[in-house]
């Protein structure tokens, strides 16, 4: 470890997902874990809050000290703590909070709540190919569906959003509404494999409106109509009406992505959260817009706990110590 370098323990805990890190200022990420909740969640086909909390409690400090473990990390290594502080789950981000902020306590070094969104959008950073400044950035997850001009650390333009469900959320529900297991997302995707292009066109929401924003919710009851009027529900169906619907995601989003990218006359576009993991949307965006297009490994794209460490580092020494709000309720940008 070199001597002017800073070591930050990251925890995430805003949804289903515990996840804990430690990056380095000098050495980069050098250790990260996460627990993921899915096998908890999957009977009730979605993320049932209390139960999420429950086992947050249970999972989070044997993961702290299996990750400084595996960085063969003593505590007293560690300079900051850095936590999400929202927005998510409020009972499931308490837990993260609370044990980020007594350990910090405990230890003596500075507690710095991260913004969700913020360290999603930073987790493009953590890898090899990384974008310079400015840059366009569409964060697409379960809660979230933004456009947003980054110009620097903290300097952040939101462009468009959605006006209803995120994109994540859409997959999701589409996906149950198909019957497919949670988490729906990556099980339409995979079914979307065996689905046939041109039995099925679905809209593309508000593409020919001017402005970035986007909407989603017509088209989730847009598949759910169709599937009605269907008189067999077989798999070729269900894997038929997966593809279309994540054409019509994928071509709504590039459509919007292209738009911004001409709106600001910037050429370089990251791409973060959870839907960022899908496949047939980083193929369309490298293929077919034009701009380098940068995204966080896959591992990376959905929470973890990288992000949130990394971010802390970024803004260590620029934060309040210990802070006394520990989970921010209203967290906007
Ligand atoms: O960023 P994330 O882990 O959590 C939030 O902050 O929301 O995103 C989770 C979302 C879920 O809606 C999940 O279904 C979706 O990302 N997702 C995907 C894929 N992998 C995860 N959606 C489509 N295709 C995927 N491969
Ligand atoms: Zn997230």
């Amino acid at each position: 470890m070199g001597s002017d370098s800073k070591r930050v323990l990251g925890i995430e805990s805003s949804c289903d997902e515990t996840a804990v890190a430690i990056y380095d200022t000098v050495e980069g990420l050098i250790a990260h874990r996460v627990y993921s909740q899915i096998e908890l969640h999957r009977e009730w086909g979605g993320v049932v809050p209390e139960l999420a909390s429950r086992d947050h409690i249970r999972k989070i400090i044997p993961l702290i000290q299996q990750v400084l473990g595996d960085a063969h990390c003593d505590k007293s290594k560690i300079d900051a703590i850095a936590y999400t502080k929202g927005p998510g789950l409020i009972g499931a981000l308490m837990v993260g909070a609370a044990v980020g902020c007594a350990l910090a306590y405990a230890w003596g070094v500075p507690a710095i709540g991260i913004h969700h969104l913020e360290a999603h959008l930073m987790a493009v950073m953590l890898e090899e190919r990384k974008p310079e400044f400015p840059f366009v950035a569409l964060l697409v997850s379960g809660g979230h569906t933004l456009l947003i001009e980054v110009r620097g650390l903290e300097q952040y333009r939101v462009l468009g959003e959605t006006l209803d469900d995120a994109a994540g959320e859409a997959f999701d529900k589409t996906a149950k509404l198909l019957g497919l297991p949670y988490p729906g997302g990556p099980a339409l995707a995979e079914l979307a494999k065996q689905g046939r292009s041109g039995r099925f066109v679905f809209p593309r929401p508000m593409i020919h409106r001017k402005n970035l924003d986007f909407s989603f919710s017509g088209l989730k009851t847009h598949v759910l109509n169709v599937y009605q009027q269907q008189e067999k529900h077989d798999m070729q169906l269900k894997a038929d009406m997966a593809y279309a619907f994540q054409e019509a995601v994928v071509e709504t989003l590039l459509i919007k992505c292209r738009k911004a990218l001409e709106a600001t006359g910037l050429n370089r576009l990251v791409v973060v959260g959870g839907v960022g993991a899908n496949q047939a949307l980083r193929t369309a965006l490298s293929e077919r817009v034009n701009a380098a297009v940068f995204y966080p490994r896959q591992e990376f794209c959905t929470d973890n706990g990288a992000m949130v460490a990394y971010t802390g580092a970024l803004r260590f020494g620029k934060t309040q110590q210990n802070q006394v709000i520990v989970v921010d309720l209203d967290c906007h940008w």
